[in-house]
């Protein structure tokens, strides 16, 4: 367990983490998300004791970092798979890390096996590809086989079969029981990794739920409709008092719409429906409708093609909610402080 009590790092002006207050359980995988720049790095830094806190503090089963002795068999971490010694190989990189903990010898061809990189174990890390760096970090997280494990942006640079990997490798060891902490930009993998999330924004806690409640809250479920009479539907819709919304491809999108309700009422009205579809919306969606007014650095200066807005993809637009185009020229909200990406 990682328990964070009032956690903040200032640098300068900066506030980088902001009274962070959260708990990391074991046996689920719980993502860590937030836009560049919210904080997450820093934050994890902060798990390790590589920065110090100004404010607040941090502990991994009770104990500070510093506190644990031979701290690889409690918390393995990955945080900057470039941050190994090019010189070494990969086997050596290992067994130095396992000799400075008391790990037996064997743990490294484990590890090496597991990560599948036993073919180039003799080999130094110089030469290896970002993915190969990835997996060398994560068999370093896994050398003493702990009971935590932290990943920060563990897929990046990892082909299909080797995120498909880490996707399962993270679920097996939360399944073992383990505390699994892991970051990602990518939305699409962290719905299919996570069962819990912490979201931050500019260093703040944003959210700290389990992936279907968060979805469920910070997104729009609605019911998609096809048919060949649109103008018909539009008015039977209309009539029975619901919002539909056209989207760009002919489609109709109805909120707070029950499908099977909808469905008896295009029947009743002896209408011909080509699609009839509760949607539910994607974690992308719903973390960009969370973090919109936290994001500090926007791309700006190229207009979407026709067809795709700023936001994610699909999305009509409904009353009252920002036009994905005016997002699009907002660029460095946050004047100056940060760092760009
Ligand atoms: N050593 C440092 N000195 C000064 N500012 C820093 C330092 N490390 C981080 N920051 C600032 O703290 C903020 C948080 O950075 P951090 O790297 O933790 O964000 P992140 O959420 O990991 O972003 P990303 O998704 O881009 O990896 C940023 O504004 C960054 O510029
Ligand atoms: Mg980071």
């Amino acid at each position: 367990m990682i328990e964070l009590q009032g956690l903040t790092k200032r640098y300068g002006d900066k506030t980088a983490v902001d009274n962070l207050t959260f708990t990391v359980r074991p046996g689920v995988v719980t993502g860590f998300l937030g836009p560049n720049g919210a904080g997450k790095s820093t934050t994890m830094r902060m798990m390790l004791g590589l920065d110090n806190p100004t404010a607040g503090n941090v502990r991994i089963d009770g104990k500070h970092y510093a506190q644990l002795s031979e701290p690889l068999k409690y918390i393995g971490a990955l945080l900057d798979a470039k941050a190994i010694h090019g010189g070494r190989t990969a086997y050596n990189h290992l067994l130095c890390l396992a000799q400075s903990n008391r790990i037996p010898r064997h743990r490294v061809d484990e590890v090496l096996d597991t990560v599948g990189l036993t073919a180039v174990a003799k080999k130094r890390s110089k030469g290896f590809s970002l993915g190969m760096g990835q997996r060398l970090g994560i068999a370093g997280a896994l050398l003493g086989d702990p009971e935590i494990l932290m990943f920060d942006e563990p897929v990046n640079g990892l082909d299909p079969e080797g995120i498909h990997w880490i996707r399962n490798l993270m679920k097996g060891l939360a399944a073992q029981g383990r505390t699994v902490f892991v970051s990602s930009h990518l939305m699409s993998e962290m719905a299919l990794t996570a069962e819990h999330l912490i979201v931050i924004g500019r260093g703040r806690l944003m959210a700290d739920t389990s992936m279907a409640e968060f979805i469920e809250k910070n997104s729009r479920s609605y019911v998609r409709i096809r048919t060949p009479q649109p103008e018909r539907l539009k008015d039977v819709l209309t009539a029975a008092g619901f919002t539909p919304v056209t989207t760009s491809d002919g489609t109709f999108e109805i909120q707070d719409g029950d499908a099977a309700q909808l469905g008896e009422l295009a029947a009743q009205h002896q209408l011909v429906l080509h699609e009839l579809s509760p949607q539910r919306a994607s974690l992308e969606e719903a973390f960009m409708q969370l973090t919109a007014e936290s994001v500090e650095y926007h791309a700006g200066g190229v207009a979407p093609p026709p067809g795709i807005d700023g936001g994610a993809a699909g999305m009509p637009q409904a009353a009252g909610q920002q036009a994905p185009q005016q997002q699009w020229g907002a660029q460095w909200r946050d004047s100056g402080t940060g760092k760009g990406k």
